[in-house]
């Protein structure tokens, strides 16, 4: 079957993960839309089903395998025959083994395959064997599908894909293969090109984009590359993930003097306890981090700062945990995402021994949430009875009378819509809102001033 025999099949896709995955998948359907596809929302009306997958931690593999076991009780759809491709981390790292596990998947597609995901699933549909392509060499990048995007007023851009690092703890560079970065004209046309489209904010994607450039250049350009894509005329700029190791000075000049560039910074620490960065191989200490969010406070007063945090690192200690906790407090994040330490295979930190009991390791995490929360707290205190700028997703999930939208901290923002306003013309619209209400996870108060 040729590609475009998959004219007029429906097609639907779960993600799991991270926005790299996410990412992956909107080229995954613009390539299958270029196709004459039709993407359904949900599995049952769909001829193709598509796992976007993640092993970063444990949990994420069990849930695809429930998953796609669950399709095998589906109806047929209506074409009568139901392919079911796996793509993304777990495809990557377990290639045809995961057919150990899974006996209904037709179509396996590692990390570095998306191109050829609709040649594989016509083979598929052709001939009902299974067809797996896992290839870390393949040379034809993701960036040069088409996309389809959920939003037309944000979207991601991913300026670099691999990691280079080696977190002891870490998976991905083992799923995602070496630091490759985009042109550079490559990235600030696709911007430009979005601006021209209409979208007003985007998140610069890369597991690590201050080294940005380093594998093109000898030497990284992300400062540059913020400066450039500041100029294209989009309104709001993030950009994730943030290595400390690797942010350089120019880069914090770049996001104070950049306007566009949001005064948010993600900034992942791991741990505060300097003897577990350095099993954790993340090369920095407590106190040259600590040092780093001084500089980054001193030029962008009021900075919003997240994080992540592992707790239960092998061997992690209450002292070491106790110094996690005292640097979370004395950092003050605005955000922070919590995990307990999995173990995976084939990385370094699989080999130690951990005689921690899960209690304790469950009672820290428990510990820290409460300091994150108090942090989050404390922070968008800072912003009762200030108006700000938020950029409208739509309305809450719990009331349709309240639009909520994000601030250039990331903030959730809540605030009832005016009397007679719907929500459709808003949507992709910044609106000013006077806060009242601030609560750790969000803001609320009333919209002022005129849509724009
Ligand atoms: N490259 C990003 C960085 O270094 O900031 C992180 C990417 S990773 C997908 C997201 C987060 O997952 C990491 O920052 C880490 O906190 C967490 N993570 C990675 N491996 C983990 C593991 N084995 N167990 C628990 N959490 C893990
Ligand atoms: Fe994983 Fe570390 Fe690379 Fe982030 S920087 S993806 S935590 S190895
Ligand atoms: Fe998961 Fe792969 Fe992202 S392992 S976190 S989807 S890079």
């Amino acid at each position: 079957m040729q590609t475009h025999q998959l004219n007029g099949k429906t097609y639907f896709i779960r993600t799991f993960g991270c926005q790299m995955n996410m990412h992956d998948s909107e080229r995954v359907s613009g390539l299958l839309d270029s196709c004459g596809c039709l993407e359904v929302a949900s599995p049952e009306e769909a001829d193709i089903v598509i796992f976007m997958t993640c092993c970063v931690r444990e949990a994420a593999d069990t849930r695809l395998y429930g998953q796609c076991s669950s399709c095998k009780s589906l109806p047929a759809p209506p074409s009568g025959r139901r392919v079911i491709a796996v793509g993304g981390c777990i495809a990557q790292r377990d290639g045809a083994g995961l057919l150990t596990n899974l006996d209904n998947v037709d179509v396996i597609f590692g990390t570095h395959s998306i191109t050829h995901v609709a040649e594989l699933i016509a083979a598929a549909f052709e001939d009902r064997d299974t067809h797996v392509l896992c290839d870390e060499n393949d040379p034809a990048p993701a960036t040069s599908m088409p996309w389809h995007r959920a939003e037309n007023y944000r979207a991601w851009v991913p300026i670099m894909t691999g990691c280079n690092n080696f977190c002891s703890y870490c998976i991905v560079p083992y799923v995602r293969g070496r630091e490759k970065s985009r042109p550079f004209e490559e990235i600030v046309d696709e911007v430009t090109g979005l601006v021209r489209m209409g979208v007003r904010e985007i998140t610069l994607l890369g597991q690590n984009v201050n080294s940005y450039g380093r594998d093109l250049f000898g030497a990284p350009r992300f400062a540059e590359l913020l400066r450039e894509v500041g100029e294209t005329g989009i309104e709001r700029i993030f950009f994730t993930s943030s290595h400390p190791k690797d942010l350089l000075p120019e880069t914090i000049e770049a996001m104070a003097e950049v306007p566009a560039v949001t005064p948010q910074l993600h900034l992942a620490v791991q741990s505060g306890s300097s003897r577990i960065l350095k099993l954790m191989n993340r090369k920095y200490t407590r106190d040259q981090y600590l040092d780093l969010i001084r500089r980054v406070r001193e030029r962008i007063p009021g900075i919003a700062l997240s994080t992540d945090i592992i707790v239960g690192f092998p061997g992690e200690t209450e002292e070491d945990f106790e110094q996690t906790l005292s640097l979370a407090r004395e950092v003050g994040y605005a955000q922070a995402f919590t995990f307990i330490y999995s173990k995976r295979e084939g990385t370094p930190a699989a080999k130690i021994d951990d005689p921690t009991p899960r209690e304790v390791i469950l009672e820290r995490f428990d510990r820290l949430v409460k300091v994150i929360e108090d942090s989050a707290y404390a922070f968008n205190q800072h912003d009762l009875g200030a108006t700000v700028p938020v950029l409208v997703e739509g309305t809450s999930k719990k009331d349709a009378t309240k639009m909520i939208g994000k601030s250039p901290k990331n903030q959730t923002v809540h605030a009832p819509l005016p009397e007679g306003t719907t929500i459709d013309g808003l949507v992709g619209k910044i609106v000013d809102v006077k806060v009242d209400t601030a609560r750790t996870w969000y803001l609320s108060g009333t919209m002022v001033g005129s849509p724009r």
